[in-house]
């Protein structure tokens, strides 16, 4: 591979075309790096973030990709090597955030081995080997952060979330032993675990009940629910050199959400 020409940092953010995917993409823009985001069904909410960043004088492409679909990865990274050639003349990223991914719970005795699988192959099989399939691309002292939930930890454990807190404690896992298997190059691996954010997650749960938002924000300590910047900040710290001395670890960030 031939050597980077560009000193600008560029980072993947999957599932940016909402939420705290777009949250996270406008701060690592803001920081001042260059911006690959991904989206799956929606390329109009893709198309809205990669403008954002635009107005406020970023840089940003969007691309498609369907996080479940572990096949398509290849094809992905030769998309992605493409557009850092043709928009940064560059041949690396230096970040990646696994933040792809849906929510909503199935109550236990409804669970089903297919709804399992969907869970399974989003949030826990489709991080890790994207991981695996753009680890060529990331620069060495690179960084990943891997989105989690507070659901992994004690005080969110609410029915019916069993198969996404179960997918959601693998990723956690994997991030710690990631984070040791890619020391050597100075790859630095964290998970970030949100609390209750404002986004589309659920089917966009939270604008069609918006009854459940008062509860949850009771039962955090600042009072409120989180908005995608709150959680999109920690993760441009994640992915910058400012957080150059942390590795391995699972980030709350929740406003103090079931303390
Ligand atoms: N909001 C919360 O309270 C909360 C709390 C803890 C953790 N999280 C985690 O935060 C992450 C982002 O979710 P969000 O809350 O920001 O929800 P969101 O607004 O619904 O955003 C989800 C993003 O993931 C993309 N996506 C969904 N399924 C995908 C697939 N199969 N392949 C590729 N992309 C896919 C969506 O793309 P399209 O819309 O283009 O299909 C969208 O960009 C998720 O991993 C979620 O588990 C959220």
């Amino acid at each position: 591979m031939s050597e980077q020409t560009t000193e600008q940092k560029i980072v993947v953010v999957t599932g940016a075309s909402s939420g705290i995917g777009r949250g996270a993409a406008i701060e690592i823009a803001a920081r001042g790096m260059g911006v690959v985001i991904t989206y799956n069904s929606r390329p109009e909410g893709a198309e809205e973030t990669v403008e954002e960043i635009r107005r406020n004088g970023g840089s940003a492409v969007a691309l498609p990709l369907d996080i479940g679909r572990s096949e398509t990865f290849g094809g992905f990274a030769d998309a992605l090597a493409g557009v850092l050639r043709s928009e940064w003349n560059a041949d690396r990223i230096h970040g990646l955030v696994n933040n792809a991914g849906f929510g909503g719970g199935l109550a236990f005795e409804d669970m089903t081995e297919s709804a399992f699988d969907d869970y399974y192959r989003v949030l826990l099989r489709g991080p890790y080997f994207l991981t695996q399939a753009l680890l060529p691309l990331v620069e060495d002292g690179g960084a990943i952060v891997n989105v989690a939930s507070s659901a992994v930890g004690p005080g969110d454990t609410e029915p019916g979330y069993s198969g996404y807190a179960a997918m959601k404690g693998g990723l956690v896992v994997a991030s710690r032993f990631l984070a040791k298997e890619l020391s050597g190059r100075g790859i630095r691996v964290n998970s970030i675990a949100p609390g209750p954010t404002r986004t589309r997650l659920g089917d966009n749960g939270f604008e069609r009940y918006p009854e459940v938002i008062a509860p949850l924000a009771a039962k955090t300590a600042f009072g409120r629910i989180g908005e995608p910047a709150d959680i999109g900040k920690v993760i441009s710290f994640l992915v910058s050199d400012d957080s150059a001395w942390i590795t391995g670890q699972d980030i709350q960030a929740s406003g103090g959400y079931a303390l």
